[in-house]
C-alpha cells in the first residue's frame, strides 16, 4: 500500500466554508432521509454514495432517527465497504428524535442523550467520530447551558465530533447558545440545518439574516426540491414509486394541497420555471437547486436520491448555477412572485 491513500477527486465541485469553521464543503451533499435505510437499502445506497462522490460529493448527512437508526447503519456500511480516506470526507449525524425508543432519556438534548445518543450513533455508522454533529430541534425541555455544554463535551473531552449546529432553531435560540459558549469558554454551535427552497424561504431569508451577518453562521439546507416537488415529477399527479406515492400518511397534507388553488399555482409556476431550465440546457431540478446556490449564506445544499440517476441529474446544478444572472434570477423571482419581505433599516444598511 502507498505511504499515502488517496480516493477522492473534486471534478468540477466547488466547495464553501462551512460558516465561520475551516472545514471545506462541497457545495452539493448527501443525505439519507426517507432513502438510505428506509426504501433504499444494500448496494443502492453504496451505489448513490459513489455516484456522489465520483462527482466530488464529499459531503455526507444523516440522523439518529432516520429510519429508527437504521440510516446510518446503512449509510455507515456503505461508507466501509467504500473504504475512502476519513480526511477525504465530511459525515454529518444528527441528535434529538432518538430512535423511536421510549424511555425518558432515549430522546432530547440532555447531557445525557447528547453524549448517549451519539455514542451509540457512532456504533451504528462503524466511525469513531462524525466531523459535526447537530441538535435536530431545540429541547425546551432541557437548559441552554446544558445542552452547550453537552455539545462542548463530545468535542472537547470525547473526541466524538469536531463542530457541533442546530437544526431547525430560531435565530435567538442560535443566539442564546452563542452566547451562553462566549461567557462560559464552551464550544458555540457554527451551523444550522434548516429546510430552504424556492417555496419555503421566510426563516432562511429574513429570520436568519442577523446570524448569517452576526456570526458568519453556516447552513447545511434540507429539501431543496421540496421534497421532489420541484423537480416537476408532481405536475400531472403522484407517481408510482415516487416519494409522496411511499409515504402517503407523512405527505398527507401535501398531497391534500396539490388539488387546492394554491397548490396548483405552484405547479403553475413549476411549469414556467421548467422552461426556464430548459432554455439554459438543464433540468427543472437542476435549476430548483442552482437557485438555492445562488444565495451565499447557503454552505452546502443537500440532496436526496433514491436513484443513481437522480444525483446525476442534480449534480448538474453546480455549473448551471454559473448561468443564472441577475435577469434570469429577475426573470425567477417575478414567477415565483414570494420573495419574503424585509424588515425596514430606516436607511441604515452596510
Ligand atoms: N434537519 C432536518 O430536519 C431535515 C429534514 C429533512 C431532510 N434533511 C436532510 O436533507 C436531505 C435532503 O432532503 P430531501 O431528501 O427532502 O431533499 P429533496 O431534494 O427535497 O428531495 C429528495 C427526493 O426527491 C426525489 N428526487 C431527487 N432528485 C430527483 C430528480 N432529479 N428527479 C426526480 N426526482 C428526484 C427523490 O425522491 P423519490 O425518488 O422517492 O421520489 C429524492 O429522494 C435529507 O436526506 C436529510 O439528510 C434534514
Amino acid at each position: 500500500m502507498p505511504a499515502v491513500r488517496s480516493a477522492y477527486d473534486p471534478k468540477d465541485m466547488q466547495f464553501r466554508h462551512l460558516g465561520p469553521t475551516g472545514l471545506k464543503v462541497s457545495v452539493l451533499s448527501l443525505g439519507g432521509w426517507l432513502t438510505y435505510g428506509g426504501t433504499q437499502k444494500g448496494e443502492i445506497v453504496k451505489k448513490c454514495l459513489e455516484a456522489a462522490w465520483s462527482h466530488g460529493i464529499n459531503t455526507f448527512d444523516t440522523a439518529e432517527t432516520y429510519a429508527s437508526g437504521e440510516s446510518e447503519v446503512e449509510m455507515g456500511q456503505a461508507l466501509k465497504e467504500l473504504d475512502w480516506p476519513r480526511d477525504e470526507y465530511v459525515l454529518t449525524t444528527k441528535i434529538f428524535f432518538g430512535t423511536g425508543r421510549k424511555e425518558p432519556n432515549t430522546r432530547g438534548l440532555s447531557r445525557k442523550h447528547v453524549v448517549e445518543g451519539l455514542k451509540s450513533s457512532l456504533e451504528r455508522l462503524q466511525q469513531p467520530y462524525v466531523d459535526v454533529v447537530l441538535a435536530h430541534r431545540p429541547d425546551y425541555a432541557t437548559p441552554m447551558k446544558e445542552i452547550v455544554e453537552g455539545f462542548t463535551q463530545v468535542i472537547r473531552n470525547l473526541n466524538l465530533a469536531y463542530y457541533w449546529g442546530t437544526s431547525e432553531w430560531s435565530a435567538v435560540q442560535i443566539q442564546e447558545a452563542t452566547q451562553i459558549a462566549e461567557r462560559y469558554n464552551l464550544i458555540a454551535p457554527v451551523v444550522e440545518q434548516p429546510q430552504y427552497n424556492a417555496f419555503h424561504r421566510e426563516r432562511f431569508e429574513v429570520e436568519y439574516a442577523p446570524i448569517f451577518d452576526q456570526y458568519k453562521y453556516g447552513t447545511t439546507i434540507w429539501s431543496p426540491l421540496a421534497s421532489g416537488f420541484l423537480t416537476g415529477k408532481y405536475n400531472n399527479g403522484i407517481p408510482e414509486g415516487s416519494r409522496y406515492a411511499n409515504h402517503k400518511d407523512f405527505f398527507e397534507g401535501t398531497i391534500k394541497q396539490l388539488e387546492s388553488e394554491e397548490g396548483k399555482a405552484k405547479i403553475e409556476k413549476v411549469k414556467k420555471l421548467t422552461k426556464i431550465a430548459e432554455r439554459l440546457g438543464g433540468t427543472m431540478a437542476s435549476l430548483a437547486l442552482a437557485w438555492t446556490l445562488k444565495n451565499p449564506n447557503v454552505s452546502t445544499v443537500i440532496l436526496g436520491a433514491t436513484k443513481v440517476e437522480q444525483i446525476e441529474d442534480n449534480v448538474k446544478a453546480v455549473k448551471l448555477a454559473d448561468k443564472i444572472t441577475p435577469e434570469v434570477m429577475e426573470e425567477i423571482e417575478k414567477i415565483l412572485d414570494n420573495a419574503p419581505a424585509q424588515p425596514p433599516k430606516f436607511g441604515r444598511e452596510r
